[in-house]
């Protein structure tokens, strides 16, 4: 049952902008199984959301190897990482981006936009979604009407409407009271399962300790990983 390798980074670096040049990532080399729940923790600006953003093809690294499935990205074109992310990934945002003249469902129907899903498939998707994470009674609401919590909850419904492999999070319980951090990390642990590869950022370092893997970035380097795979690398 031990999964096979869904995610590998060989020696990523990413720089940011010329004058002068920000090393964001200096060297990241990690492996993800299928069905692996793992955090991501570090202080702020040491790289977590570069990794992620990285690790789901939405960024190209400066330098390094990212696969995807075993598949080499550097050798995909644009269009065809929007397809591999569109059938792969689910992203949940440190911000949002909800789409706040459009609806609740509207907002997660089009999270499947680009999977080539006909329209009527899509908000049948998007409700079902929107059960799943208790929002069944504000599909017809604007996002703006939602509380931060029903926000973040809409933000993880978008990002399982595509029943994706992997699942990114970028702080999916941050500026949630503990109760509504609970019920996030209930479905999160839930969605991992149900057969989903979860990777998450997080602050909360009580939270980062019960999950199954911790890895700990610093500066842009992973400084701690605690897989128990016995890899050295
Ligand atoms: N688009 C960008 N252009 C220039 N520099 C960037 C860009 N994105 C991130 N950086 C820089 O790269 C470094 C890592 O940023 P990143 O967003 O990955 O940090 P983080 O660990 O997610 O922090 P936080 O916990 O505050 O979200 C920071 O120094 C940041 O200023
Ligand atoms: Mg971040």
């Amino acid at each position: 049952m031990s999964g096979e390798t869904v995610l590998d980074l060989a020696g990523v670096t990413k720089v940011y902008g010329e004058q002068p040049p920000v090393p964001a990532l200096q060297g990241v080399s990690l492996s993800v199984r299928r069905g692996e729940l793992v955090a991501v923790v570090g202080p702020s600006g040491s790289g977590k959301s570069t990794l992620l953003h990285i690790m789901g093809t939405l960024e190209r690294p400066s330098g390094g190897v990212v696969r995807i499935g075993g598949v080499d990205a550097a050798g995909l074109s644009d269009r065809e990482l929007s397809r591999l992310r569109a059938r792969e990934i689910g992203f949940v945002f440190q911000q949002f981006f909800l789409a706040e003249h459009a609806t609740v469902r509207e907002n997660v129907a089009d999270g499947l936009l680009y999977a080539g899903v006909p329209a009527a498939e899509r908000y049948r998707r998007a409700d079902e979604a929107l059960d799943r994470v208790g929002l069944a009674g504000r599909a017809g609401f604007r996002p703006t009407k939602l509380s931060g919590g029903e926000r973040q909850r809409l933000a993880i419904a978008r990002a399982l409407v595509g029943r994706p492999a992997i699942v990114l999070a970028d702080e999916p319980t941050g500026n949630l009271d503990s109760a509504t951090g609970a019920s996030i990390m209930r479905l999160i642990r839930e969605l991992n399962a149900a057969g989903a590869t979860i990777i998450m950022i997080t602050h909360d370092a009580a939270l980062a300790d019960q999950l199954p893997r911790r890895i700990r970035v610093l500066d842009g380097r992973v400084v701690e990983d605690t897989s128990g795979t016995g890899e050295v690398r």
